[in-house]
Formats: structure tokens, sequence, C-alpha cells
């Protein structure tokens, strides 16, 4: 009715879709989850939730992830994060498998559920069955009382804000968030981060919003992309190490949203099978910022490009090599490549978004998907 209407037309803040405006809300929503926790001026990083703890974290002989969908692609960036901070063996688990499989778990594992909604069926079983077996279980949850937090020994929230959107965009960067903080402070007690390069990831960590903000500005440009793609049939995308999960990620938000088909790999395993699918109707999104990993997605550009896939590319601003190659770039800040996720999956957000208006979707509510999935 015209009340309901209306009302949800508040909600939306001006923007036509709820997935859009949780895009653009991005830069605030980094900053909210790390309000009253980072601190890189004064040094301080602090997550109330681990104050009790902190001891099992910091002796953990292993570090077990679980989650689904997205929140396991979060996941995957924190399997990256601690370690390399941390130089802690990380395992990120699909709950639905890791519950079923008779997982060897013990009382010196630390537990990391993550999930948005906290109501997700698999992963609260997962959590379950950890639990049991004597481990400590730390949630990573957005909705506050769920009962994935309620089951979990501890937590830190994300403090995102309400998803309302079935694609998670920004629940995605606040559990990064959570975890990039997660990962700082577990290598700085560790003594794996020597303080001065502690205190400069603090500050990496918290120019980020201000870097999302300015990557959020690329919409037209992303805008004009998808008119071009947005009758493709299949998509690729491809990235190395920490946006490696920002390729799973990118592929994930186009087939929910637009129904077009899409996969993620690591850009080096392409030759192992996916380089079949090039053709000069295979639009192949690359992830190539500049990281340890550049000069290797670079070749796998070239790869590409011989055989006649359309390439949009990623990029750090200022990119020259790549812009000679690729067909569309998007340039993102600089940021230390340790946090890049968190800028570069803006702009595939937008792009799936895009695709999917034109195609007609319902970007907010796509078939067959429910926001929070609480049967397994
Ligand atoms: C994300 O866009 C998906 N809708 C979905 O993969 C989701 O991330 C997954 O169902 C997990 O949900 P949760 O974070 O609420 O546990």
């Amino acid at each position: 009715n015209q009340l309901e209407m209306e009302l949800e037309a508040i909600e939306k803040g001006g923007f036509e879709h709820f997935m859009l405006k949780e895009i653009s809300e991005q830069p605030r929503s980094i900053a909210d989850c790390m309000r009253g926790r980072l601190d890189a001026k004064g040094g301080r990083l602090v997550l109330g939730g681990l104050r009790d703890y902190m001891n099992k974290f910091q002796n953990a002989d292993r570090i077990i992830i679980t989650a689904c969908g997205t929140s396991w692609h979060a996941g995957l960036v924190a399997e990256y994060l601690f370690e390399e901070f941390a130089r802690v063996p990380v395992e990120v688990e699909y709950a639905s498998e890791f519950r079923y499989r008779n997982p060897v778990i013990n009382s010196k594992d630390f537990v990391i559920a993550i999930s948005q909604s906290g109501e997700t069926a698999d992963t609260l079983a997962a959590i379950e069955l950890a639990k049991e077996k004597g481990a400590t279980i730390f949630g990573v949850c957005n909705v506050v009382g769920s009962s994935i937090a309620r089951a979990t020994h501890a937590g830190s929230y994300t403090h995102a804000g309400p998803e309302i959107g079935v694609a998670s965009t920004k629940a995605f960067t606040a559990q990064i968030s959570v975890l990039s903080m997660m990962a700082l402070m577990l290598g700085y007690q560790r003594g794996t981060l020597p303080e001065s390069t502690y205190m400069q990831l603090l500050s990496e960590l918290e120019s980020i919003p201000a870097k999302v903000e300015k990557a959020l500005k690329l919409n037209n440009q992303i805008e004009k992309i998808a008119a071009q793609y947005k009758d493709a049939s299949n998509f690729l995308y491809l990235g190395r190490g920490y946006n490696f999960p920002v390729a799973l990620e990118g592929a994930l938000k186009l087939k929910e949203i637009s129904y077009i088909h899409a996969e993620g790999y690591p850009a080096a395993e392409m030759k192992h099978g996916p380089i079949a699918l090039i053709d000069e109707e295979m639009p192949v999104v690359f992830i190539a910022t500049q990281d340890s990993s550049y000069e290797k997605v670079v070749s796998n550009i070239q790869e590409v490009k011989a055989r006649k896939g359309k390439i949009i590319a990623v990029v750090t601003e200022g990119d020259q090599t790549v812009k000679k190659m690729a067909d569309h770039v998007i340039e993102i800040p600089m940021a230390h490549e340790a946090f890049v996720p968190l800028i570069s999956v803006v702009p595939l957000q937008q792009l799936s978004y895009h695709i999917a208006v034109m195609r007609g979707c319902n970007v907010d509510q796509p078939r067959n998907l429910a926001k929070s999935v609480t049967v397994e």
C-alpha cells in the first residue's frame, strides 16, 4: 500500500535500491566498525569481545574459520591476514562441509564463525560441533543478539547496520574490517609484527574509509561498462593473493543478482582449465592492483588478451601497464595490499548491481534466494 511504499522509499534514503544504498554506505559502515576500537595515532586497538579470550587466541595452535557464502569469502581474506601477520595456521571451512566431516578439533583450536545474519543453520551447527569438542568459538556477526552471537563464547559485532539487500555488500567489508583488526592484534601480541610495522598498518587501516569513498565515485564509469556487457552469458573473475577471494566474491555477486553465470578463480589456476573458456565473447574481470603478485597477474592478462577475451581490470590509480592491454581499467586508490580487498570489491559490487538493473532483475530480492538461510 501507499504508506508501506513511502516508508520503504524513506528507508532507501533516496537510492533506487537497498543494494546501492548499502554499497554507498561502506565508507561509513567501515568507519563505524572501527570506531572506538582503532586509534592509529594513539597506537591503540581494542576489541572488547576479545578481552577475556585473548589468552586462548594468542596461544591457539590453529585458527579455524567457518562460514557460508560471502561470509566464507571474508574468511578467506582473513586466512591471508592471520597467516601473514600472526604466523598462525588457518583453515577456512564451508560450515556445511565442516559439520559433517567429523573434523579434527580440540581445545587448542580457536574457531571464528562469520555470519551477517547470525542465523545461518549450517554455521550454527558447525559452532555447536566445535564447541562440543572443546574449542573456543568467536563470532563475527552483524545482527546483534542473533542465534550465532548467542551460541559463541565471545565475539565482535561488525556494526554495519541493517543489511536489507539479499546480496551482501557492506556486511562483507565490515567483516573484513573486524578480521583485519583481529589479525593485527594477534600479530602484535605474538610478536610476529614489529611495533613500527604494527603502527604503520594501523594507520593504513584507518585510511581505508576515505579510499572507499573515492572508489565509489567510479560508479558512472562502471555503469557504462555494465551497459556494454549486460548481455554476456558468462563472466570470469581472476585475482591472486588477497584479491583471490575478491574474485570469488565478484563472481558470486554477479550470479546472485543478474543470473549471469560467473566463476571466480585464482588467476594462476586459469591455465589448468578455465582458459579453455576464453574467446572474444568472454568478459574477464581482473583484479590487478599494485601488490606482490602484480607482475604475475599482468602475465595472466596477456594470456587472456592473446585469446581475444574482453578485459575489465581493477588497477591501482596511475597504472600504465595494464591500461595498454585492457579494454577497460577501473582505477582505485593505492592501499597496503592486505587491505585492498576492502576497496577492490566495491567496483565489483557496483558492476553486478548495474548489470542486474539493466537486465530488469529484482536486485534486492533475487529469485530463489533468502537473506538468511535458516534451513540446511
Ligand atoms: C551473499 O550475497 C549471499 N546472499 C549469501 O552467500 C550469504 O553470504 C550466506 O548465506 C551467509 O549468510 P550469513 O552471513 O548471514 O551467515
